[in-house]
């Protein structure tokens, strides 16, 4: 009973469906809020308006509460960006957002995804790795942190099939 009404209050299931470019502000702000550096919502309509760029919403009631965002080129992908609101980390959200992503790149003809991320990120890389990504390269120091600490990324593939 109990989970029914916390299912209830929270919104019901979240879903995840292509964004539009009316999202442009929400993401823009869920972006800002996740990264030092912010996509502002003109990115955020210049990228929903190209054709080579996957943007997925995670949609919980009227709340968007998650993004995935990538682009493609030929048979390749880079996922761009992923994540999840604060408040909604750590319930396993983002993994059927990455997953339902993958799928739409498969349908698109994408048969290899590469990402980066910072090497502590510890939520981002066991959601990758339990995505099926794996370590593909190791980049020193590529991320600048705005109090000037220098962070290793790796770059972590998946091939889709
Ligand atoms: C990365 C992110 C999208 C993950 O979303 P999420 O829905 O909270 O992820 P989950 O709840 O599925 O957790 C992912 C995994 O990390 C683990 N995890 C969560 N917090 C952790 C922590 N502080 N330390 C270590 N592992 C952690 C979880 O246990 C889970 O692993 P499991 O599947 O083995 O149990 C989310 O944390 C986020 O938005 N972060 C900020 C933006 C970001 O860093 N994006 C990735 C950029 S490359």
């Amino acid at each position: 009973m109990m989970a029914w009404f916390s299912g209830l209050w929270s919104g019901g299931t979240p879903l995840i469906e292509p964004a539009t470019q009316r999202d442009a502000a929400k993401l823009a702000e869920l972006h800002a809020a996740s990264f030092h550096r912010g996509w502002g919502e003109g990115e955020f309509e210049a990228m929903l308006s190209e054709r080579n760029t996957l943007v997925h919403r995670l949609r919980l009631g009227r709340k968007i509460i998650g993004f995935a965002v990538s682009r493609m080129a030929a048979d390749e992908a880079e996922i761009l960006s992923i994540a999840i609101a604060a408040g909604h980390r750590g319930r396993g959200l983002s993994r059927n957002l990455l997953l339902t992503h993958l799928g739409h790149l498969a349908g698109r003809g994408v048969r290899t995804v590469f990402l980066e991320v910072e090497e502590n990120n510890q939520p981002a890389r066991r959601l990758y790795e339990r995505a099926g990504f794996g370590v593909a390269g190791r980049r020193e120091r590529y991320y600048r942190q705005p109090g000037g600490e220098q962070l290793n990324a790796l770059l972590m593939r998946r091939d889709l099939s």
